[in-house]
């Protein structure tokens, strides 16, 4: 479904920073993936760049074998839009909105009209549990709810690639753990999930992991 071929990422500081070398990596439909690394090895780069966020320095970068090097950025944000669902370490919530407008924004971004995304939006948070508190303001949930507001609002869009960027990295082991359990069953459900963790044990119960050092991919 995404394939990485050859990409490589410089960031122009210094004598120019490498941070990808020549990275190549297929993902199919339905997979759950796992990025490992140590801080600073490139993972959120990695992910920036499958998820149309970033551009690589060079190589190539394909969605269901249509490459997206030649896109230009309106169209790799409509593509974005459609394709990718992500979700933050930190959440990202808009803090004056309620959870269930939170996970509107995308649609309103994609201009859906009210009662579709009321509805889509209502779908979505009854996936993850927080229909119960679609009318609380983020600074009223838990850490674990929060990040289930986030992960409908990467749903909400119906994307074919959800990428998580570290998503258990703020809460308890106990949330977090939560949180993992939810992206199992999203998977189960059939959805192409790519997660980067810090934590062993949680990669330990992935089928399957790749590793990022010194810029290149080791696959499990
Ligand atoms: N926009 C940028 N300009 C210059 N250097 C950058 C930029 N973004 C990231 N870097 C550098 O690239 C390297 C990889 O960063 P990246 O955020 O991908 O790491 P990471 O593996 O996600 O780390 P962490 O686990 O701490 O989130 C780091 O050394 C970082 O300082
Ligand atoms: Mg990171």
């Amino acid at each position: 479904m995404i394939t990485l071929d050859h990409i490589t990422k410089t960031y122009p500081v210094g004598g120019g920073l490498t941070v990808l070398d020549d990275v190549c990596l297929d993902i199919a439909q339905g997979e759950y993936l796992g990025i490992l690394g140590p801080s600073g090895s490139g993972k959120s780069t990695m992910l920036h760049i499958m998820g149309l966020l970033d551009r690589p320095t060079s190589g190539h970068l394909a969605f269901d074998g249509r490459p997206v090097n030649a896109l230009d950025d309106k169209e790799l944000s409509t593509m974005r839009g459609r394709l990718v669902g992500f979700v933050f370490q930190s959440f990202h919530l808009v803090p004056q909105l309620s959870v269930s407008e939170n996970v509107e924004l995308p649609l309103f971004y994609q201009g859906v009209p009210r009662r579709q995304r009321r509805a889509r939006a209502a779908k979505a948070l009854d996936e993850v549990g927080m229909s119960p508190r679609r009318g609380h303001l983020p600074a009223q949930l838990s850490g674990g709810e929060r990040q289930r507001t986030a992960i409908a609002r990467a749903l909400v869009t119906e994307p074919a690639l959800i990428l998580a960027d570290e998503p258990t990295g703020n809460l308890d082991s106990r949330t977090g753990g939560d949180i993992v359990a939810l992206l199992e069953r999203l998977h189960g459900e059939g959805r192409t999930i790519v997660m980067i963790t810090h934590d062993r044990d949680i990669a330990a119960q992935l089928p399957r992991v790749v590793h990022i050092r010194d810029g290149k991919l080791e696959e499990q």
